[in-house]
C-alpha cells in the first residue's frame, strides 16, 4: 500500500510535484500533532470522476479547524475549488483525497497560535482498505483494551492528527493479535467505534448505531448509511450500546471513507450471524455501491463531477 510517488500535491495554493511537498522538521504540527484533516474518495462513473459528498468534507474539515482556533486564509467554498483542482491536475480517475489544515513552522512549545495555518491537498489510489474480499466476507475483529478518549479530554468531533495516536494503539493491538480491525469501547464502557470507522449492529431488522456523544466521529458515510437504511424503509437508531450487543447481533459492519461498508463476521472470535456478509449489510452496500459508481440515480446530490 506504498505510494506511487506520481502526481501533483496541493500546497498552500501552489501545485507542486509529489517528492518537492515538504514542510520543516520544526513545523508545529510534527511535534504536537496539532493538525486537522479529511479523507475523502473521488471515483470513476459512467459520467466521469466524481467526488462522494465533498461539501460534507470539507464543513467537517472547517469545523474541526475551528474547534482548535485554527484559521485558513481560503474559505470553505475557495477550499472545495481547490481540491478539484487539484483533481484535475492528476491522472487518478479514481483516488482517496487527504486535505490537510496544520500548524507550520514558526517556534516550538505547546502554544501552537505563534504558528502559522498551512494547508496541504494530497491525492492517491487507495482501494479497499480492509481488502476487497472483506467487502464480500466480512472481517475479524476484537474489542480493543483501548478505550476512545473520553469527552472532556479530546474533541472527537474534530478529526483531528491528535486522535489518531490513539487509533493507532487501537489498530496495532489488532494487527499484532491476528485482527483486521478493532472496536473501541467509550471510557463508559459503551460501544464507541473503530480505529478509523464507524459501526452498525443489525438485531431483528433494526439498525443501531452509537450516538455522537459516545466519543465517535460522526462519519459521513455514517450518515450516508442512517439516510440509505431509512430510504429502505428501516428504523435506524443511533443509541448507546452495551458491548455485549456485539455478540448478539444478526449483523455488524463498518462505515467510514476508507473501508466504505465491510461487514464484520466475528468479535472477539465469536460469530456474527451466518458469518459471512448479512442481508441488510448486502442491501446497504448494494444502493451505496450503485450511487457512487454512478449506476444509481444520486438523488441527494451526493456526488460532485470534477
Ligand atoms: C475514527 C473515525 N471514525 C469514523 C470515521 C468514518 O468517517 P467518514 O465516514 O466520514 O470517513 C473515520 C474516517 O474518517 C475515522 O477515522
Amino acid at each position: 500500500m506504498g505510494f506511487s510517488g506520481e502526481g501533483k500535491i496541493w500546497l498552500n495554493g501552489s501545485l507542486v510535484e509529489w517528492k518537492d511537498a515538504k514542510i520543516h522538521i520544526a513545523s508545529h504540527v510534527i511535534h504536537y500533532g496539532s493538525g486537522v484533516f479529511e479523507g475523502a474518495r473521488c471515483y470513476g462513473t459512467p459520467k466521469g470522476s466524481a467526488c462522494f459528498r465533498l461539501g460534507a468534507h470539507i464543513k467537517r474539515l472547517y469545523n474541526s479547524a475551528r474547534i482548535y482556533r485554527m484559521e485558513y486564509r481560503l474559505g470553505a467554498e475557495a477550499f472545495e475549488q481547490a481540491v478539484l483542482d487539484t483533481l484535475r491536475a492528476n491522472p487518478f480517475k479514481s483516488c482517496y483525497i487527504r486535505p490537510i489544515i496544520y500548524r507550520g513552522y514558526e517556534a516550538l512549545g505547546v502554544n501552537p497560535l505563534p504558528c502559522p495555518v498551512d494547508a496541504a491537498i494530497l491525492l492517491w489510489e487507495w482501494g479497499a482498505y480492509l481488502g476487497a474480499e472483506a467487502l464480500e466476507k466480512g472481517v475479524d475483529v476484537r474489542v480493543s483494551s483501548w478505550a476512545r478518549s473520553a469527552p472532556n479530554t479530546f474533541p472527537s468531533l474534530a478529526k483531528s492528527c491528535a486522535n489518531y495516536a490513539n487509533s493507532q494503539l487501537i489498530r496495532m493491538e489488532a494487527s499484532m493479535d491476528g485482527y483486521a480491525e478493532g472496536v473501541a469501547l467509550d471510557t463508559f464502557g459503551f460501544l464507541s467505534e473503530g480505529s478509523g470507522e464507524n459501526v452498525f449492529v443489525v438485531r431483528d431488522g433494526v439498525i443501531s448505531t452509537p450516538p455522537a456523544t459516545a466519543s465517535i466521529l460522526p462519519g459521513i458515510t455514517r450518515d450516508s448509511v442512517i439516510t440509505i437504511a431509512r430510504d429502505l424503509g428501516y428504523e435506524v437508531r443511533e443509541e448507546l450500546l452495551p458491548r455485549e450487543v456485539l455478540y448478539v447481533a444478526d449483523e455488524v459492519f463498518f462505515a467510514g471513507t476508507a473501508v466504505e461498508i465491510t461487514p464484520i463476521r466475528s468479535v472477539d472470535r465469536i460469530t456474527i450471524g451466518c458469518g459471512r456478509r448479512g442481508p441488510v449489510t448486502e442491501q446497504i452496500q448494494g444502493t451505496f455501491f450503485g450511487i457512487i459508481d454512478g449506476s444509481r440515480a444520486d438523488t441527494r446530490g451526493w456526488l460532485t463531477y470534477v
